[in-house]
């Protein structure tokens, strides 16, 4: 399973590189917002950090218009996938945008239908809100792992991109349903190293060496 982070922060972003095990980024408009920073410049900026794909969101609500603007968003860079969301006028889109072979994610994804509409439409990621879904009392990860069973039953080569997720059992569950992506807060990736049993681990295993090694300078003596 690919890990994107989900932030639009520059320091998020870099740190979360360093450890090695960031594969791609996704932003979305209240992401990019908080930063108070121009959206072009910010995914090329994020662009410059992590070579694979980095999601940017359009804001148009009618096809006409949605088409040229992710048109525009696709041109900044070739990692760009544009963000499309799942509404009768953003699968239009996104018919034309597949087309022309404009990588694109579909967003705001709910339930099998809607990912099976994305999936027929071309898209490249189809994003189930699954942190979301839970918020209203339904099961987020029900709607991953079927999403994974139909693409696959049915050759589709749309990849099921986790979004929304709220903790560490959550990548862990996305992960057991096949899910090809996670994209995941800075937080919940830090969350991820974490483990009791590690640190007390570690702190024994360095009381030991250096009591050994304080042994043997006091036998050389
Ligand atoms: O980036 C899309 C998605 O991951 C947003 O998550 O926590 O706002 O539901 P959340």
């Amino acid at each position: 399973m690919k890990l994107f982070v989900d932030t639009a922060s520059v320091a998020e972003i870099r740190e979360a590189h360093s450890w090695g095990v960031i594969d791609g980024v996704t932003t979305n408009p209240s992401l990019v917002a908080k930063e108070g920073v121009d959206f072009k410049t910010r995914i090329l900026e994020i662009c410059d950090i992590v070579d694979g794909p980095i999601s940017a969101e359009t804001v148009q609500l009618r096809a006409e218009e949605m088409v040229p603007e992710a048109r525009e968003i696709a041109a900044w860079h070739p990692n760009v996938h544009v963000k499309i969301p799942m509404t009768r006028e953003g699968m239009k889109a996104l018919k034309v945008l597949s087309a022309e072979g404009i990588k694109t994610n579909v967003t705001l994804v709910f339930s099998l239908n809607q990912a099976l509409l994305a999936a027929k439409n071309g898209a490249t990621f189809v994003s189930v809100f699954l942190g979301r879904v839970d918020d209203i009392g339904g099961d987020g990860m029900a709607v991953v792992r079927q999403c994974v069973d139909v693409f696959e039953n049915y050759g589709f080569d749309s990849q099921v991109l986790a979004a929304s997720i709220r903790h560490p059992l959550h990548v862990v569950q996305a992960a057991e349903a096949g899910a090809h992506i996670s994209t995941v807060p800075y937080k919940v990736i830090k969350q991820m190293f974490e483990h009791p049993l590690t640190d007390i681990g570690l702190e024994r295993f360095l009381a030991d060496w250096e009591k050994a090694m304080a042994e043997l300078k006091v036998a050389k003596a």
